[in-house]
């Protein structure tokens, strides 16, 4: 008799498989779409039913998917969308990527990815392959996720499958998508290894395997960690250069013609997103638990943490260049989301720089082409046009996040005073422009 795992492979190759993606939004959707351009039948489910109706409808609402294709793909019968989670029990492989946020405590909060696991475990067939992608601790798919799945005496490794794939994607980056940034796959054991490595060798352009699953969730917590780490010390070494009257980014511009041993990161104002400002800490709370404080991780977060601060500074230092106080000011951020050309503004420092000028008395307005509409307090503020925000004449202008779509020479010769964190206004100097 073929083993359900020889079984399950086949029907992968032969593009029979029916997979399910929990969880459809940064992450989950340019996955289902890429799981239903390799040509499986894919059905994305969520407890929104807004998204499961768009997609239904072929409406993309994340930038780095396309309309059209999700439309193409959802007209061919291919490609569909649900709350009902009951449903899961027809799939023969499910990707679950819900969020992974932290308490306010700074634990991580797992409760999304259990009731993803719940709702598996309910409709747990023999043959079935399970995967999580969201972003974790080591150890949560074998001590979390394995033991929820253990009710229905099903044998792990044999008549089902566990893996962990973290993923890797960039939201807005034109160069590396969904399909071209190798997998990492981890299973509970080498069946399920082989198992999700053959899902995802039929979608992506490489996949790599390794041993464990805990493996593969410390490869997507060191690499996060990394850049955390390496922002936190450009940030330092920014404000190190600030009081030494020395330009960090011509120092960056000329370090990084090293050919070998360096790579540049660029000071700003903090961290922002769903994922750098937080999975160092899923790592740092799981390490405590074995005894071991993780201090490059709690110092960059504290470094990064308090760049906001240090942007309201600049900007009491350029408003006390022309003899005017904080309070009172009006001051017009530049975007506000967590990076240029995209509206996520989770856990964006532009949000931070915002409520810390408004507690210090500055009027605060905004422009951002991707973020229309912002909740601040009891206020709903509105994104102004570029031309109405320059014409109005605040007192400063701040650049937080320098999408491409902004006329930086407009900024740069309104000869109001600027406060650039990013270095968008590279070689313009004037005593007017204050640069992180
Ligand atoms: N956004 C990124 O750039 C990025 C990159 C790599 C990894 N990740 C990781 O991927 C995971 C998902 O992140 P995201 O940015 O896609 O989050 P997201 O908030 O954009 O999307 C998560 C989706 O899950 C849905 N959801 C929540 N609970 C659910 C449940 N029980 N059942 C069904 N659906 C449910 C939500 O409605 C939402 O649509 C996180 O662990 C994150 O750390 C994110």
């Amino acid at each position: 008799m073929t083993s359900p795992q020889r079984t399950l492979i086949e029907r992968i190759r032969a593009r029979q498989a029916r997979v399910g993606v929990i969880g459809l939004g940064y992450v989950g959707l340019p996955l289902v779409v890429e799981f239903a351009r390799a040509g499986f039948d894919v059905t994305g489910f969520d407890v929104d039913a807004g998204k499961a109706d768009a997609i239904n409808a072929g409406q993309s609402y994340i930038p780095d998917v396309a309309a059209s294709d999700l439309a193409a793909l959802s007209a061919s019968g291919r490609l569909r969308a649900t709350t009902d989670m009951s449903r899961l029990g027809t799939m023969d492989a499910i990707d679950i990527c819900v969020p992974t946020p932290l308490r306010k405590t700074k634990d991580p909060d797992l409760s999304y990815v259990v009731h993803a696991v719940e709702a598996v475990a309910a409709t747990l067939t023999r043959g079935q392959l399970v995967i999580l992608e969201s972003t974790t601790y080591p150890g949560t798919t074998d001590e979390v996720v394995a033991p929820m799945l253990t009710a229905r005496s099903l044998t792990p490794d044999v008549d089902y499958f566990l893996a962990f794939s973290p993923e890797r994607v960039d939201p807005g980056n034109a160069r590396f998508n969904t399909r071209n940034i190798p997998k990492i796959v981890g299973g509970i054991g080498p069946a399920s290894t082989e198992a999700a490595a053959a899902l995802y060798g039929a979608t992506v352009e490489q996949v790599i395997q390794v041993t464990s699953t805990r493996v593969a969730e410390m490869v997507k917590l060191l690499e996060n960690t990394f850049r955390a780490v390496n922002i936190g010390l450009v940030n330092e070494i920014a404000l190190m250069c600030h009081k030494m009257d020395i330009d960090v980014w011509e120092v960056i511009d000329a370090a990084k013609t090293k050919p070998f041993g360096f790579m540049p990161f660029y000071p700003g104002p903090g961290l922002g997103g769903h994922c750098i400002p937080i999975d160092p800490f899923y790592l740092s709370w799981k390490a405590r638990q074995s005894g071991f404080e993780c201090r490059f991780i709690e110092l960059a977060g504290q470094i990064n943490g308090s760049m906001p601060e240090y942007v309201v500074q600049l900007v009491g230092e350029a408003l006390n260049s022309v003899r005017k106080p904080l309070n009172g000011s009006r001051v017009h951020l530049f975007g506000m989301a967590y990076k240029p050309n995209v509206g996520d503004v989770r856990e964006s420092p532009a949000l931070d720089v915002l409520e810390l000028l408004t507690r210090q008395g500055a009027t605060v307005s905004y422009t951002d082409p991707y973020v229309a509409t912002l909740r601040h307090g009891s206020q709903t503020l509105q994104s102004l046009p570029q031309a109405d925000a320059l014409a109005a004449a605040a007192d400063c202008y701040v650049v937080c996040t320098n999408h491409d779509q902004f006329d930086y020479a407009a900024i740069g010769t309104s000869g109001a005073l600027v406060v650039d964190t990013r270095n968008a206004l590279k070689d313009r100097t004037a005593s007017t422009i204050f640069r992180l």
